[in-house]
């Protein structure tokens, strides 16, 4: 099936314009003022749909680069796997994501972990994918496979630990950073101090204090300020490294960053909309019955929601170019799961759902509320993220000859976010009750339309693996836009 989208808000990160969009084999074929259905239709053997989208924007498919589906982390398997979670991720207009692989102890080889994701993810996914490395730990050998896993597999980026299981101390935070560095490989850091973390945490369980406002008062923003500082500066050990900071949700660190952006340093931050729409407040939030304290336990994550001023500065971020990308660090789990941490916090799994959200959220609480251009909206969720990760020209643009993934955002479409609309199998939704203006009524993925008005149309193992390139050079260099 060939298909034609007629009177369109093209809308790229550089520009919009008034276009109709010819795809033909997955591929977008012809872009033009004006292409008639005549005219599609002489250019291919099969029936070609017409798709008016008057009044509406045609963006590029969401491209989110922090997912974690099937991962075990320790005290709990996510809810979401390779199909709910990309089942998820295309109703809410993401047709590319990236997730963090990731399980069992320390000690696993990195062709181990991706040859286990791929198995994961290979009939399952309903949208194309990939995988970045995760360094659970450092040796030779690790370093050896780094060179194979980004030329031979298209694994070309790695995600590295200050805190949690696989938390990497100063000297093999620095090998990993020269190693990726040398290969033109791109470093995700999460950054908190475990120290502090560790030492704020006992001094509160010690006192009793377990419910789930502890957890965000156990990890201040200092915490993970001071892991971006120390990253920032390593990475200037490391040659000028560059580095991207997974979800940050904090002005102190993101005033860091402005700073070492002054200096010249590539450094890139992604933020997730959680960070910019829940504040700390949410922990408080408690439901009758004989555990009170039940429903903060659902926002429990790492780093935690902060207060409001901070919020505001990640706006702020955004709009002056500070922060790079908006992914969502998708990581379910069920309220069943949640509720472990009613004995106290630490037992909490950490992560909330949102791979559906981002671009809906995204849209109307930045554009349609004046934050942020259309065109950088766009930029955010799916231009910036694709050349960062090495999938650009083929994914993030609207432009001939890239993947026809494409999301058709109507942007007079109203939606009351609830737990039953959403594709997650976790059972809550962190936005419940929140009213978006503007919401994805088609998402298509390389010329197949997957979910049309809310319905999924899609197959497990429709999706592929993309291997990607390393980082470009033009890419390589943090800019403004
Ligand atoms: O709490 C979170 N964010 N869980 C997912 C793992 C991570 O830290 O990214
Ligand atoms: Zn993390
Ligand atoms: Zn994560």
């Amino acid at each position: 099936m060939s298909v034609l989208i007629k009177n369109a808000t093209l809308v790229n990160a550089d520009a919009s314009e008034q276009a109709d969009v010819l795809i033909n084999n997955g591929i977008i074929e012809r872009i033009a003022p004006v292409i008639s259905s005549a005219d599609a239709e002489q250019s291919t053997t099969s029936p070609v749909e017409v798709i008016d989208a008057s009044g509406k924007y045609l963006i590029p498919g969401g491209v989110d680069v922090h997912t974690h589906f099937n991962i075990d982390v320790g005290i709990a398997q996510s809810c979401d796997d390779f199909y709910s979670g990309t089942v998820s991720a295309a109703c809410g207009g993401t047709t590319t994501i990236i997730d963090h692989m990731g399980f069992g102890p320390k000690g696993c080889s990195l062709h181990h972990q991706l040859e286990r994701y791929h198995e994961y993810a290979r009939d399952t996914a309903v949208i194309d994918y990939s995988f970045h490395g995760t360094i659970q730990h450092i040796d030779d050998s690790i370093l050896d496979e780094m060179e194979s896993m980004v030329f031979d597999e298209g694994i070309s980026s790695f995600k590295l630990y200050l805190t949690y299981n696989y938390k990497l101390d100063d000297t093999d935070v620095l090998a990993a950073l020269s190693r990726l560095n040398q290969l033109n490989a791109l470093t995700c850091v999460h950054p908190e101090n475990d120290g502090a973390i560790r030492f704020l945490k006992n001094r509160m369980l010690s006192q009793g204090l377990k419910d789930p406002i502890y957890h965000a008062l156990s990890r201040p923003p200092e915490c993970e300020a001071e892991a971006v500082g120390r990253m920032i500066n390593l990475a200037v050990l490391a040659g000028d490294a560059p580095i991207y900071i997974v979800h940050l949700s904090n002005g102190i660190g993101l005033e860091y960053i402005r700073q070492a952006h002054q200096r010249g340093q590539s450094v890139f931050a992604e933020t997730c909309p959680q960070y910019l729409q829940l504040d700390i407040n949410r922990y408080n939030e408690t439901c009758a019955g004989d555990y009170p304290t039940d429903q903060g336990l659902k926002y429990i994550m790492s780093p935690p929601l902060r207060d409001s001023d901070h919020l505001e500065q990640l706006w702020d971020g955004l709009q002056d170019g500070t922060i790079s990308t908006v992914a969502t660090d998708h990581c379910a789990f069920t309220m069943e799961q949640k509720r472990a941490g009613r004995d106290g916090f630490q037992y909490c799994p950490n992560g909330i759902p949102g791979v559906e959200n981002r671009v809906p959220l995204m849209f109307s609480e930045g554009v349609m509320k004046g934050r942020l251009s259309i065109n950088d909206f766009v930029n955010l969720v799916s231009t910036k993220p694709a050349q960062l990760f090495g999938l650009y020209p083929r994914k993030g643009v609207i432009a001939e000859g890239s993947d026809a993934d494409l999301v058709i955002i109507d942007p007079d479409c109203e939606v009351t976010l609830s737990q039953s609309q959403m594709h997650s199998r976790s059972d809550y939704c962190p936005y419940e009750g929140m009213t978006l203006q503007g919401y994805p009524v088609m998402t298509m993925s390389r010329g197949k339309i997957i979910v049309r008005n809310g319905v999924f149309k899609g197959l497990a193992g429709d999706g592929e693996f993309v291997p990607r390139e390393t980082l470009n050079r033009c890419f390589r260099y943090w800019t403004r836009s």
